[in-house]
């Protein structure tokens, strides 16, 4: 139920019920007395949603085992735009169908009637990443210019969304951390939502503190603005010989989290348009990453906004060349592939967070 009209909304309110165990209602009373695999499908108005409070209660419920689906971003009820839309019916089927098909999830207690305190991620199915915490970056960044104009690129988030999808479907839990994007985010997995370099930055350390796989999907604006106009700049700032905007690096995200002590497994996309292998080899090795894919954006027919991809799969010691198909459907090898070559880091089970 959404209300977006200063009534209390029932899905905050009983986030926090259910966050905090109450049990003067029947659905709180049943969700203490069960040990059965919950999942919860939130739908609110945006802000409500990205209220700390909301947030909180979310991270409550993640660490004790719910499953979350959704919310979708877009046009809501009550007229914003943003987080906080119910997930479609079929998409809420399909991740009830995935979550019962990964039958070897458990709650905390149910399996062994003992399980350790310090363990608070559970296993959420059977496949390679079961019980494993899989963060991606995927879509576009926006660099402002003034209010009005940003420096971004044509990343649709599709594939971003697709190995996220891939990393769910192997049983992992998976945070999706999203720039600006028209894409829908499979069913079941978090999605953080970002504007700017400089905001996916700050989230991805944020989420790679607990976090076994880290994939750069993620197509990011390597410069921004040095100055943010407060107003919209008009024709009358240039002068005769055109506008110049001065423009500053910003930091690499993967490299940061590649350079983590103790950090997860991280792997890079390359975007290339000439000698792919030899430039995702550099990047490979100049950003300290585990392994890289690489993807030739300059044909029309994968890369960007199309719904399929081609790519190379390149790590420490060999490569692996994966043919044009749906992006879904590269998704699934290419995070089989890494959930096998990184097996000892990646093993299926329980793991402390
Ligand atoms: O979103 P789609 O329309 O489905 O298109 C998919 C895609 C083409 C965007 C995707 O397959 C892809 O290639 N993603 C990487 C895009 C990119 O920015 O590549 P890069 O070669 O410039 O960067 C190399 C790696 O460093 C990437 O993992 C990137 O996320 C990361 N990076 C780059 C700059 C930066 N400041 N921080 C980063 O983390």
């Amino acid at each position: 139920t959404r209300r977006c009209n200063g009534a209390a909304t029932p899905a905050a309110d009983r986030l926090s019920r259910l966050a905090t165990g109450h049990a003067d209602d029947l659905l709180g009373a049943i969700c203490l007395a069960s040990r059965a695999r919950k999942l919860i499908a939130p739908a609110m108005n945006s802000v409500m949603w990205e209220a700390p409070a909301t947030q909180r209660n979310l991270e409550l419920l993640r660490g004790d085992g719910a499953i979350i689906i959704g919310p979708e971003s877009g046009d809501q009820a009550c007229g914003e735009v943003g987080p906080g839309r119910m997930t479609e019916p079929e998409d809420l089927l399909d991740a009830i169908a995935a979550s019962l098909a990964g039958g070897a999830a458990v709650a905390p207690g149910e399996r062994t009637g003992a399980v350790p305190a310090t363990v608070q991620s559970v296993a959420l199915g059977d496949g390679p990443l079961a019980g494993r915490h899989v963060v991606l970056t995927a879509g576009p960044t926006r660099e402002a210019i003034d209010p009005v104009r940003y420096i971004s690129n044509h990343s649709s988030g599709k594939q971003g969304f697709a190995m996220a999808q891939a990393a769910l479907e192997a049983g992992a839990r998976v945070t999706v951390i999203a720039g600006p994007t028209a894409a829908s985010p499979p069913a079941g997995v978090r999605v953080i939502p970002v504007e700017s370099a400089r905001d996916m930055h700050a989230a991805s350390l944020d989420a790679a503190r607990d976090c076994d796989l880290f994939i750069a999907v993620a197509a990011v604006a390597d410069y921004r603005p040095a100055v943010v106009a407060p107003q919209k700049l008009k024709k009358s700032d240039a002068s005769d010989d055109g506008m110049r905007v001065e423009l500053v690096q910003n930091p690499d995200i993967v490299a940061s989290v590649a350079a983590l002590a103790d950090g997860p497994v991280v792997v890079g996309f390359a975007a290339e348009t000439e000698k792919a292998l030899e430039h995702a080899r550099g990047k490979l090795a100049r950003k300290g990453l585990d392994a890289i894919i690489v993807n030739d954006v300059s044909r029309q027919d994968i890369g960007f906004g199309s719904d399929h991809n081609a790519a190379t799969l390149i790590w420490a010691d060999g490569e692996r060349t994966l043919p044009r198909q749906d992006k879904t459907d590269l998704a699934r090898e290419l995070v089989a592939e890494l959930a096998a070559r990184f097996a000892e880091r990646l093993s299926p089970g329980l793991c402390a967070s």
